[in-house]
């Protein structure tokens, strides 16, 4: 069983890629592979509305997209990170999540049951708000989002810096060991 981690961050040193690496260390220490995966250096485009994806099962856009949706198919979880950006999440990452939750409900319902959820990194503020604004993704496509001991929020701004936020690192520590520990009891 698998689990995989999308990192919505642009930045070659990353913070919200060194928190989704802590907490894929806890999903494979119960026992599940994961794989991470970053935007960066793809340009993602927004949904066009085109539907082609309600006869052909796959995004009409050519822009790596459907790798990806693949790699989400053959995974029992999803969780997404990402920086926030003027109180919310990145653009790419809402266009990716909108593009992926289309396709899958357009076709075949492939989100149902993924185990996983949002995580947000911000130098000082917004990262709720992003979190809400990630949830309607999972909440909307019928998936299962386990809590952790406080919300997957973290505080960064300088490369590296996300790992003096002990809190934030602990509670997506043990995220990833709840989302984990759900796909074991459910799968
Ligand atoms: C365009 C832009 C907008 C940002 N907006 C916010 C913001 O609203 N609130 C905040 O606290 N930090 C903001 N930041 C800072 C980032 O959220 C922060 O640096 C975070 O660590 C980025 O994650 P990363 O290191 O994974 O790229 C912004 C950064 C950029 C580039």
């Amino acid at each position: 069983m698998k689990v995989l981690l999308l990192c919505g961050s642009p930045r070659k040193e990353s913070n919200t890629m060194t928190a989704l690496e802590r907490c894929a260390e806890k999903i494979r220490e119960e026992g599940l592979e994961t794989e991470i995966i970053s935007l960066r250096g793809m340009d993602i485009k927004s949904c066009r509305a085109c539907l082609t994806c309600a006869k052909t099962g796959e995004c009409a856009i050519d822009d790596g997209l459907n790798t990806i949706i693949q790699k989400i198919k053959e995974s029992e979880g999803f969780i997404v990170g990402s920086p926030v950006y003027f109180g919310t999440a990145r653009g790419d990452v809402m266009s990716a999540l909108q593009r992926i939750g289309m396709v899958s409900r357009a076709s075949d319902r492939f989100l149902k049951w993924k185990v996983g959820g949002p995580i947000a990194v911000a130098r000082r503020g917004g990262q709720t708000a992003t979190i809400q604004e990630m949830l309607m993704f999972y909440l909307i496509n019928d998936m299962i989002v386990p809590g952790s001991t406080y919300w997957n929020i973290l505080f960064a701004w300088a490369a590296g810096e996300v790992e003096d936020d002990k809190e934030g690192i602990e509670t997506v520590e043990h995220f990833g060991e709840n989302v984990a520990k759900l796909i074991k009891k459910i799968y």
